[in-house]
């Protein structure tokens, strides 16, 4: 799968952040951001950085410290730069261009399950940490979002004569893979569950966030794809005209990792 070019903007990404949006209480951002408790000087680096959430949101927060972003997209690269002003680079996690104990902290969050090699990639978020540092590092129990896959799978069922499942953000990086890998390079590794339910009131964002997704990841011939996507954003639609939204579990388990 082409994981590479679903990131070349961040319009995709953008698409699928907007429907957690909808959940109560603060934003997953701020909620991990607490949990690092980074003092306002460190040394921060956020591998994978996206469109800049994490750096920007620091910033805002107060951060004085250097902040770097990294990431394999050009243009995620330039879109973090210019949402919260931070030095961004374009790199690999896997082969950090970086000095070894750079990084008071290291944020790696949502980004490891695209990694080809992620022993290796842990080893160097490891690595870039210093010894007296943490890393803060983000994925998805294996129940985040079912609610839209079991309505992708029952649309795809009804419609191509076979269920469907959605391949993109797992299974190789879940919360129960990282909690085998993270303790191979860190000494203590701290889970938190930050998952909650994101009450969606709009059916295309639901569709929306299926779209975005690239076409080998959904299992769907490109000639049914359209209408599979709006049939799966009638049924939902109808749940919500019945119901009032549509509700998403996130499944975000953040690990601290020193
Ligand atoms: C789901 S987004 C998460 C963005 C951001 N961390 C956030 O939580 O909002 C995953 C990001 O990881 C980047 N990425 C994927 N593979 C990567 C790699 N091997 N090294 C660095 N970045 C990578 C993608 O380009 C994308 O911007």
């Amino acid at each position: 799968m082409n994981v590479s070019a679903n990131y070349e903007t961040d319009q995709n990404l953008r698409t699928r952040q907007g429907i957690w949006a909808y959940g109560a209480g603060a934003p997953l951002v701020d909620r991990v951001l607490d949990l690092a408790a980074v003092a306002e000087t460190a040394t921060t680096v956020d591998v994978g950085c996206g469109n800049g959430g994490y750096l920007a949101r620091l910033r805002q927060r107060g951060h004085r410290g250097s902040l770097l972003g990294v990431d394999l997209s050009p243009g995620m690269a330039a879109k973090a730069g210019a949402a919260s002003g931070a030095t961004t680079a374009v790199a690999d996690v896997q082969f950090l261009p970086l000095r070894t104990g750079v990084a008071d902290l290291t944020l790696a969050p949502h980004m490891l399950y695209h990694v080809p090699d992620i022993p290796l990639a842990i080893a160097e978020i490891r690595r870039i940490t210093a010894p007296s540092g943490r890393a803060v590092i983000v994925t998805n129990t294996p129940r985040h979002a079912y609610e839209v896959h079991a309505m992708f799978a029952g649309v795809t069922a009804d419609l191509l004569g076979r269920a469907a499942t959605i391949a993109w953000d797992g299974p190789r990086f879940r919360s129960d893979q990282a909690e085998e890998l993270l303790p191979a390079a860190f000494d203590v590794v701290e889970r938190h569950d930050l998952g909650r339910v994101s009450a969606v009131p709009a059916a295309a964002a639901v569709s929306g966030y299926v779209g975005s997704l690239p076409p080998d990841a959904l299992g769907v011939p490109a000639d049914r794809r359209a209408e599979v996507l709006a049939e799966l954003e009638r049924r939902v639609a109808a749940h919500i005209a019945a119901h009032g939204s549509f509700e998403v579990t996130s499944g975000a388990v953040a690990f601290v990792c020193r």
